[in-house]
């Protein structure tokens, strides 16, 4: 990344921390506020038990704002999740926990990172962009509630 993104005028400082138990009450309310079809509790949790999981909160103000979810198989990664409470989007939350997924992904040798995301997801699908995730196919009707296409976006580390 070069500097001047790292320095957006709006961005906020926030503490990154792995995923926790105490974290998941503040998690699930950002998660069912922001998707049509959100994780379960045992989603996260699942992923808290998993040593093959990278998966982060962001806190700031004393609280949880947002989270990131990925795990890990041989090398290749998934980046499952990654949301940020309303309120604190806009301030490059998205961007401090995607560099740093992207970072411990490459600590753990781990050489392509994949996603799917939403066709009409504008926001979540200029953030990947930014960071050189290259579209390289669709699902068409992945999702329900609405039934729409998967964009699947993978960027080599
Ligand atoms: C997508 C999401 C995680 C971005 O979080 P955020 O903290 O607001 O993003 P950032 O402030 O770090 O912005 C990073 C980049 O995202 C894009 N972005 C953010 N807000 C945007 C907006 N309103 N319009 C267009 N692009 C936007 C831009 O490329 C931005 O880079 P820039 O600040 O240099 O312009 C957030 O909007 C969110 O939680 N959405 C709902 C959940 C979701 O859709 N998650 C993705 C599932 S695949």
């Amino acid at each position: 990344m070069n500097a001047e993104l790292n320095n957006h005028p709006e961005k906020l400082k926030v503490k990154l921390v792995p995923l926790a138990e105490k974290h998941l009450e503040a998690v699930m309310e950002i998660e069912r506020d922001l998707f049509n079809q959100p994780w379960q509790v045992e989603d996260f949790r699942g992923l808290i038990a998993k040593p093959e999981a990278l998966s982060l909160t962001a806190l700031a103000e004393n609280k949880v704002i947002g989270y990131s979810c990925c795990w890990i198989v041989i090398e290749t990664a998934e980046l499952g999740n990654i949301a940020v409470a309303r309120e604190y989007q806009g301030r490059s939350v998205a961007r401090t926990l995607l560099e740093a997924t992207i970072k411990g992904c490459r600590k753990r040798k781990v050489t392509v990172l994949f996603l799917e995301v939403r066709s009409s997801n504008r926001r979540a699908i200029e953030l990947y962009k930014r960071y050189r995730f290259a579209e390289i196919g669709i699902w068409r009707g992945y999702y329900s509630h609405p039934v729409e296409d998967a964009l699947i976006m993978k960027l080599e580390l």
